[in-house]
């Protein structure tokens, strides 16, 4: 069995991959797919971050459409990433892991916040951290928080789970010549305006040299694989 090809990592989680085949919510069936993958994934000793997504609960974006503000939208998106990574808790503990849910808002009743000494503490004792209420301020997305975590806990790489197998040059859903790339660096994601992540984060992972692996989390074991070198990603790095 191949080593893991690093020792800490970031991954992200959209909001939407937990809603599996529904329209909205969470899917039990994916949760626990997902949290077994992540649960298989520390037992090869990986130490994991994982910043969850809002959007499959409520997406500040959209609203803002219709009527209710950028700021507040997405503040009720923070809102909605605890929902998230308090479910994927459970999930992961349920599946004989263990792991922590902290806040960037505080809101102790409910879980810790975020403090990086106190996330570094739990993660070397073997403790998966979920990072909520994305980086505490509006006009951030979750990527950003995933990378900016990332940097903070000394991770060697941001996994960001998507829908599809990598980065292409156009959305492979919606147009059949859309060639799928197998390495980019951090200048060419930008400049090439792709839309795999926000610019603020590719902007930060740059700046970190920050390697950023996208893959498909519709697998199961998807997690472990990638980690393992193997399976379809795209690997953005400098
Ligand atoms: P160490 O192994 O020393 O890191 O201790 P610990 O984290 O097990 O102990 P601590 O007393 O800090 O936490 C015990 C329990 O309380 C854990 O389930 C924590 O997640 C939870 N906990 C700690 N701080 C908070 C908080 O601010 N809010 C909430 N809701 N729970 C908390």
């Amino acid at each position: 069995m191949a080593e893991p090809i690093y020792r800490r990592v970031v991954v992200k989680v959209s909001g939407e991959a937990l809603m599996g085949p529904d329209g909205f919510g969470i899917n039990q069936p994916t949760l626990e797919r997902i949290a077994a993958d992540l649960v298989a994934t520390q037992n090869l000793g990986v130490s994991l971050g994982i910043v969850v997504g809002g959007g499959n609960i409520f997406r500040g974006v959209q609203v803002s459409e219709k009527g209710i503000p950028r700021l507040t939208g997405d503040l009720m998106g923070m809102l909605a990433t605890v929902m998230n990574a308090l479910a994927l808790e459970t999930a992961i503990e349920a599946a004989g892991g263990s792991a922590r849910t902290m806040s960037a808002v505080t809101m102790p009743e409910i879980c810790e916040t975020y403090e990086r000494r106190r996330a570094l503490r739990h993660l070397g004792k073997n403790r998966m951290v979920l990072l909520a209420g994305g980086t505490g301020n509006p006009f951030f997305t979750t990527d950003t928080t995933a990378v900016l975590r990332a940097a903070e806990v000394g991770a060697g790489a941001v996994l960001k789970a998507t829908d599809v197998d990598g980065i292409y040059s156009a959305d492979p859903k919606k147009d059949q010549k859309a060639v799928r790339y197998e390495r980019l660096t951090h200048q060419e994601a930008i400049e090439r305006n792709l839309k795999v992540m926000d610019a603020t984060a590719f902007a930060l992972a740059r700046e970190n040299r920050m390697p950023i692996i996208v893959f498909s989390i519709r697998e199961s074991r998807a997690v472990e694989t990638v980690l393992r070198g193997r399976g379809r990603a795209t690997v953005v790095n400098s």
